[in-house]
């Protein structure tokens, strides 16, 4: 067989799986390990996949990576069909989401985990910086790719600061303000969550404080990423997307939202009814 005839059969099998290891690949193309590890060299080198330890997972879309869409729910079922549309890169969840599902953190996170391999975020609920680290490192136990998501206030910025360097990822929430947001920023979050559908509540302009958190991170060349939470409508995630902010977070019924339209639901009714005509 040759390279290229192998190296599609890999991806066909990561298409399937999702994952795939080396003495699996070797056995069923009965070649040596060591030349399946220099197809998954190669292929990482293009882009295809992504080497892990010991074989290789399908490599995420660089549109999806563009802008982030989470969804904000800790509802199993809604996490199951947005992971099958394949439109949503991670999950974020918050106390009151937890509790709405019944079900105790630990499990629901290790349940979500199963369903998407993509950043999840869990709050601690500790309010003194030396608990919500603890609680924090025990979160970030449970999976590669925890978000651990922390109210800013002096305590939570202080605590960021020291997980950021023992290398924990962060979520600084619950900012309603740049000034805010450039502190999170400042103490190494990973991702600032504004609320904009919060403040949009109270009757002020939500996004008017994303554009400036974008503006404020790009003056200063800060990494931290903002991803827009707290949305209540499709035109929020558009006005979102033209800020230049790296996502959003949507409830399920925003995501359902911005896949359909009238005119398309029309649009299409009218293509089959047409088509009817002349299968008859
Ligand atoms: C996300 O991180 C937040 O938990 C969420 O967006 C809050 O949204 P809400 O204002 O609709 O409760």
């Amino acid at each position: 067989m040759f390279n290229e005839q192998r190296q599609e059969e890999i991806l066909k099998v990561l298409r399937e799986q999702g994952r795939v290891s080396v003495e699996e690949l070797s056995k069923s193309l009965k070649v040596s390990s060591s030349t399946i590890r220099r197809d998954l060299e190669e292929m990482e080198g293009k882009g295809l996949l992504r080497r892990t330890h010991g074989g290789a997972i399908k490599e995420k879309k660089r549109e999806a990576e563009g802008m982030k869409i989470f969804l904000d729910t800790a509802n199993i079922e809604e996490i199951k069909k947005a992971t099958d549309w394949g439109l949503i890169d991670g999950v974020t969840t918050n106390p009151s989401s937890i509790v709405k599902e019944g079900k105790n953190l630990e499990a629901l996170t290790k349940e979500i985990t199963n369903i998407i391999d993509g950043p999840i975020s869990v709050e601690p609920v500790a309010t003194e910086a030396g608990k919500i680290v603890s609680e924090a490192e025990e979160l970030a136990k449970l999976y590669k790719n925890i978000i651990v998501k922390i109210p800013i206030t002096p305590e939570g910025l202080k605590a960021v600061k020291i997980l950021s360097k023992g290398g924990i990822k962060t979520g600084v929430t619950l900012v309603f303000s740049s000034s805010q947001a450039l502190l999170a920023a400042k103490a190494g979050a990973t991702y600032c969550f504004p609320f904009a559908g919060r403040l949009d509540d109270i009757g002020q302009e939500g996004m008017d404080m994303v554009k400036d958190i974008v503006q404020v991170y790009k003056n200063y060349g800060f990494k931290t990423e903002v991803i827009v939470a707290s949305i209540r409508s499709p035109l929020q995630v558009e006005k979102a997307a033209l800020s230049g902010a790296g996502g959003v977070t949507i409830p399920f019924s925003v995501l359902e939202k911005l896949i359909r339209h009238p005119l398309t639901d029309e649009g299409v009714e009218k293509f089959l009814a047409d088509w009817k005509k002349i299968s008859k």
